[in-house]
């Protein structure tokens, strides 16, 4: 056994070190302390926007990461701790994964959309002792951090969604690519306050977001760099590539929705 871990201990840590949003985990301190009963501080969460659910966590294993997404979040967590051997789940392929979970999942319960603690796949990573009696998952290795916890909990309790084409402009543009520190003001790291203000607000050059015209939006414009006032953003960093650019147009002109 101590053979087959070893790589799969290293791709964990590798993929955890790599992995920009997820904290940097000091996997030091992965003991197995994460038991059910383990609420000794309940008050060490970074996570400024915890506990949607202060009502359903009788067993308070883990915090709620509420702006927790699919992609950027849980599928990094199978990938680092699982696709070694459930690699028939979909490496690769936050889709395939997706629909192992949640569309067409081999157990029933594997994701109850909305509640983690009736979720099968939630409890086999949570507790110590999952309700089939069998091991918790990854088995013989430390469990999963407090962060990644929080982080599949609060996928499923906020709906189990796959993510938006407005998820992922904010977690791979809004939010890597810093117009959030620039346009602080627009909404910040709040992701329904950023997308009320770019779809009913006005920039100088216009309103920022035209639903269903993206050729009319000056969202569009600026990162294509077309716009006639100012400058093709973001500013500093990095243009957007062609094909990103487009994926944001696409979202515009299929009504910009949430
Ligand atoms: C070292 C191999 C290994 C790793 C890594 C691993 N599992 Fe498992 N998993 C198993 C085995 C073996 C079983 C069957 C025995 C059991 O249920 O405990 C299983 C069963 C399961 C089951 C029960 C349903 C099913 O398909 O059998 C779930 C859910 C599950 N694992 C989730 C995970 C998740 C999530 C991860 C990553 C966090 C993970 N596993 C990592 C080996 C592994
Ligand atoms: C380093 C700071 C900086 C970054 C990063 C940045 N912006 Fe800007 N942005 C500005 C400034 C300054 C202006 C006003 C000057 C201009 O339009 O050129 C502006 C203007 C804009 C406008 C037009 C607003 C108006 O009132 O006309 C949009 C839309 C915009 N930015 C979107 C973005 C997006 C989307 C990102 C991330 C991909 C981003 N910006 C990143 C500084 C920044």
């Amino acid at each position: 056994m101590v053979a087959g871990m070893t790589p799969l201990l290293l791709l964990a840590l590798a993929c955890t070190a790599s992995d920009t949003p997820v904290d940097t985990a000091p996997s030091a301190d992965a003991d197995t302390d994460t038991d059910t009963d383990s609420d000794t501080d309940a008050d060490t969460d970074a996570d400024t926007d915890a506990d949607t659910d202060a009502d359903t966590d009788a067993d308070t294993d883990a915090d709620t990461d509420a702006d927790s997404v699919f992609e950027r979040d849980v599928f990094p967590v199978y990938e680092a701790y699982c696709n070694d051997c459930h690699h028939q789940w979909g490496p690769g392929d936050p889709d395939r994964l997706y629909d192992t979970l949640v569309t067409n999942p081999p157990e029933p319960d594997m994701v109850v959309p909305g509640d983690r603690e009736a979720s099968y796949f939630y409890d086999k990573i949570a507790h110590d002792r999952p309700t089939d009696g069998k091991s918790r998952m990854p088995p013989e290795l430390f469990p999963l951090n407090d962060d990644e916890l929080a982080a599949v909990a609060g996928w499923i309790d906020n709906g189990a969604a796959k993510d938006s084409e407005f998820d992922r402009f904010f977690s791979d543009i809004w939010m890597r690519r810093d117009c959030k520190n620039c346009h602080e003001d627009w909404g910040g790291v709040e992701k329904t306050a950023v997308h009320t203000f770019l779809t009913t607000q006005d920039g100088v050059g216009g309103r920022i977001v035209v639903a269903g015209d993206s050729e009319g939006s000056l969202l569009f414009a600026k990162l294509k760099g077309v716009s006639a006032l100012g400058v093709q953003m973001p500013i500093v960093y990095e243009y957007l590539d062609a094909a990103t650019i487009e994926a944001v147009g696409a979202w515009i002109d299929s009504g910009a929705p949430r």
